[in-house]
């Protein structure tokens, strides 16, 4: 943590800061979140997320520069603007600002209040992303989370007023119920709107993850594969007719927008938080379950808010796992980074061998005879064909999965 943080003294840091508290539950969520109307817990929540910023600054050899802030979710906007304000001064009081930093947050389109815009715009912050999924009625139900187009119109709207730059919009496909033309709907909805960035996931079905609250429907309510790729093929090509341009994986951005930008300029990466055009190698995670990452190890938070809370009243790093990564997983790491982001990794420099790794050999050979990548002895090059499989392929590369599950079907999750 040291280390990294001295070879960032330049370039700034990142700060992660999970937010948890949601007023209610939708039950399509995948994220570590906490069901609550108390708004009690604010104040002592945040109070934690301090202490626990603290505990890095005793650590840290200098004053950080921030660089890039995000606040991820659970709800940030379930917090009052007054306290969120709050939160803000705490953090930076024992900080500088890096030039141009990069400020985002997670805004629930039912609950971000002109007053949350508008405090954090005067922090510093001019992205926000807003939790979308799919507007047609049944789907809402089924994923309990009712939310009219006019909530997200007035969101998106403010936020532009104010002085947003980029506003984002995440769009779910295979959600239970949904069909090929609710999500048509959908993205003619989305266009009315004009996001700079659109996020379109494909739905994570996670039921084993203990406490996510994925229920109310059932299995067979859900899209198959087939109609799950149609339904990413028919989002693609209209958001494409639209003018956005796919970045990455699940991102689709405008021209005008920093993350095409980046694209264009080769300088997109991607963290724990996403995709992002600033390369940090240091990122700090605060809050429950945040993942710090010092790009030779990562650490995660307790996942239980009470647990969380009293580690960091002990004055512990409330860290319960972690992974220092070998020269191998430094390897692999940066070829998965490559692939997420370029689309394409090369075999040259010292820092990228390859060759030592037979088992990601043979996977990607079965690859190219699917047509999905293509090999030469410089580089690996994902084709248009295999862009959908861009997670698939990187998998491929983790030879510690690889390893432990020899015989998984990589292709059988499709998307
Ligand atoms: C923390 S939530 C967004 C902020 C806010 N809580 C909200 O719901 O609007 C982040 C995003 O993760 C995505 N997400 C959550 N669970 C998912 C799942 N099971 N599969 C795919 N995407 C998921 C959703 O698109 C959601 O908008
Ligand atoms: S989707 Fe957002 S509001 Fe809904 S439960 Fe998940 S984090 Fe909370």
């Amino acid at each position: 943590m040291k280390k990294s943080f001295l070879e960032s003294s330049t370039e700034g840091i990142s700060l992660y800061i999970h937010l948890p508290f949601c007023e209610s539950l939708c039950t399509f969520c995948g994220c570590n979140k906490r069901i609550t109307k108390k708004h009690g817990v604010e104040i002592p929540y945040l109070e934690s997320v301090l202490k626990e910023w603290q505990l890095y600054l005793e650590l840290f050899p200098e004053r950080p520069i921030i660089k890039e802030l995000h606040l991820g979710g659970g709800t940030p906007t379930f917090f009052s603007a007054e306290n969120l304000r709050l939160l803000l001064k705490g953090i930076f009081h024992h900080a500088t600002i890096a030039k141009n930093p990069l400020f985002s947050f997670e805004g629930h389109p039912n609950n971000t209040k002109r007053e949350h815009l508008q405090t954090l715009f005067e922090c510093g912050f001019t992205r926000v992303s807003y939790g979308v999924q799919d507007y047609n009625s049944t789907v809402q139900i089924a994923i309990h989370r009712l939310q009219p187009f006019a909530n997200v119109k007035r969101t998106t709207e403010t936020a532009r007023e104010i002085g947003y730059t980029s506003i984002g919009h995440d769009l779910i496909f295979g959600l239970p119920f949904q069909k090929m033309e609710h999500v048509i709907f959908s993205i003619e909805k989305t266009k009315e709107l004009m996001p700079d960035r659109i996020a379109f996931y494909s739905y994570a079905h996670v039921p084993w993850i203990k406490g996510n609250g994925q229920r109310g429907f059932k299995e067979e309510d859900l899209p198959n594969a087939a109609e799950k790729r149609q339904m990413y093929e028919t989002g693609k090509r209209m958001l494409e007719d639209a003018g956005y341009i796919e970045i990455g994986m699940d991102h689709f951005a405008l021209k005008t927008d920093s993350l095409y930008k980046a694209v264009e300029e080769k300088k997109l990466h991607r963290n724990f938080m996403g995709y992002t055009e600033s390369k940090t190698q240091l990122m700090v995670g605060l809050g429950v379950s945040a993942i710090g990452d010092s790009w030779f190890g990562f650490g995660q938070n307790s996942k239980n808010v009470e647990e969380y809370q009293e580690l960091v009243e002990q004055g512990s790093f409330p860290i319960y796992r972690g992974h220092m990564l070998n020269k191998e997983d430094l390897i692999i790491r940066k070829h998965i980074s490559n692939m997420m982001c370029r689309l394409e990794t090369s075999w040259e420099g010292a820092s990228l061998q390859f060759k030592e790794l037979p088992e990601v050999l043979s996977k990607l050979k079965e690859m190219e005879d699917d047509g999905l990548v293509e090999i030469s002895s410089e580089k690996l090059q994902i084709t248009e064909k295999g862009r959908p499989f861009v997670r698939n392929i990187c998998m491929a590369f983790d030879v510690l999965l690889q390893r432990s599950k020899p015989d998984t079907q990589l292709f059988s999750m499709t998307i």
